[in-house]
């Protein structure tokens, strides 16, 4: 059958493409150790999941009036005390994932011929997001040495081009987070230039060592109405499969990506939405989701030095979300085991095929010369692959 050409242009998730052949090598026997995934390896909390059963058990289980109302009244009140951001609830959208929410976001301000910023490494699916929406990515380069983050001049020196500017801090896939400097000064940038922002900030709960958290949105009281601030429920409270997230910004855009939803996906899932409510109202959290992210912040750590202390690994240290980017470019052009490795894709494969542990290759992100390895998984888990990848690169 032919297929559209929109759907041609786009290139399938990598990650979930790595993901599905380790969880395949598992099924078989093998013990493979799966530094791919990105999502958080503990259950979600036992308070939100009550949550949930009993508003299944109460009959929660049809159409929603408009999508996440009472989740958006939470919302609200959450942006107010814990990003210092004032919305109502015509200014926030409840999604299936932060992933539709940045989809929705980009089809109703995007047309042909529009141009988004995107930093790189990138998130896989922000470039393929803006081609689906007809637009157009222009990639800031950053790279190791410059701790993975834009200045101010490189945004000033594409912005007169572009429409949007997409700023994921935290940031997947290098784990590195702006100071609240660095971010000042980007928004100062932004200020003076037409960029509208979306601020991806799923992350912000998952911050290690003095790292502190500001919303880009909170940094100035004009970027309010220019910023999409994007967020959702599946990093910090553990669910990734309950497929909800959220964005406030001008009532304007909430409302036409409310319209597009409501021709889509109608309203988020009923009960998850009770699960949603529970999380970010029930004073129970906070304490779950600091144990969570303390746990993140030893296994980071210990896979961060680890990986620093190898041949020919050098590694940015993460100071937020749950992933280790490291520089291996130095083994390129060598044989690792059996295998001649020029890049990326070589490495990752080199990986999971001979010592069975699963990485991203960091082409998919854009940056051939590092791979990404998620610590969203147990210690035992880490020092195993960790011990493993050691030999293969010694
Ligand atoms: C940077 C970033 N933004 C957004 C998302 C979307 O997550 P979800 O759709 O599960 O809310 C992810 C998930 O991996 C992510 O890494």
């Amino acid at each position: 059958m032919e297929l559209s050409s929109r759907i041609k242009s786009v290139q399938p998730s990598a990650t979930i493409a790595m993901d599905a052949r380790a969880k395949q090598m598992k099924a078989q026997g093998l013990d493979v150790v799966d530094f791919g995934v990105g999502e958080p390896d503990f259950d979600t909390p036992d308070f939100i999941r009550a949550a949930a059963k009993a508003a299944l058990d109460a009959g929660d289980t049809k159409y929603t009036p408009a999508a996440g109302a009472k989740l958006k009244a939470a919302i609200v009140q959450k942006l107010k005390r814990e990003n210092a951001l004032e919305y109502t609830t015509d200014q926030v959208l409840v999604t299936f994932g932060g992933k539709h929410a940045l989809y929705n976001a980009f089809q109703v301000l995007l047309e042909p011929g529009r141009k988004v910023l995107i930093p790189a490494p990138y998130w896989v699916s922000y470039p393929e997001q803006v081609k689906l929406a007809g637009g157009e990515p222009i990639f800031l380069p950053t790279g190791p040495e410059k701790g993975f983050k834009i200045t101010p001049q490189d945004l000033l020196a594409r912005a007169g081009e572009a429409r949007v500017l997409v700023l994921n801090n935290p940031s997947n896939p290098t784990g590195v987070t702006y100071t609240p400097q660095e971010l000042k000064a980007l928004a100062e940038a932004v200020l003076k230039t037409e960029l509208i922002v979306f601020a991806d900030e799923i992350y912000e709960k998952l911050i290690y060592g003095d790292t502190k958290f500001v919303s880009f949105a909170s940094l100035d009281e004009r970027l309010g109405e220019r910023t999409l601030t994007f967020n959702g429920l599946s990093k910090t409270f553990s669910m990734t499969g309950w497929r909800l997230g959220w964005v406030a910004g001008p009532a304007d855009v909430i409302k036409a990506m409310a319209t597009l939803a409501s021709q889509q996906t109608t309203n988020p899932v009923s009960f998850a939405q009770a699960g949603a409510l529970a999380a970010y109202s029930d004073p129970a959290a906070a304490a779950e989701v600091e144990a969570m992210r303390r746990e993140f912040e030893r296994r980071g750590r210990r896979m961060w030095e680890r990986l620093n202390a190898m041949e020919g690994v050098s590694c940015v240290q993460p100071t937020g979300a749950f992933y280790c980017f490291p520089d291996v470019s130095a083994h390129y052009g060598r044989k690792l085991g059996e295998a001649k490795v020029a890049g990326s894709m070589d490495f990752a494969a080199a990986c999971l095929e001979q010592i069975h542990v699963a990485v991203v290759p960091g082409a998919a992100f854009g940056e051939d010369r590092c791979v990404r390895l998620s610590f969203a998984t147990g210690m035992e888990q880490i020092e195993a692959g960790l011990d493993r990848l050691e030999k293969l690169l010694g």
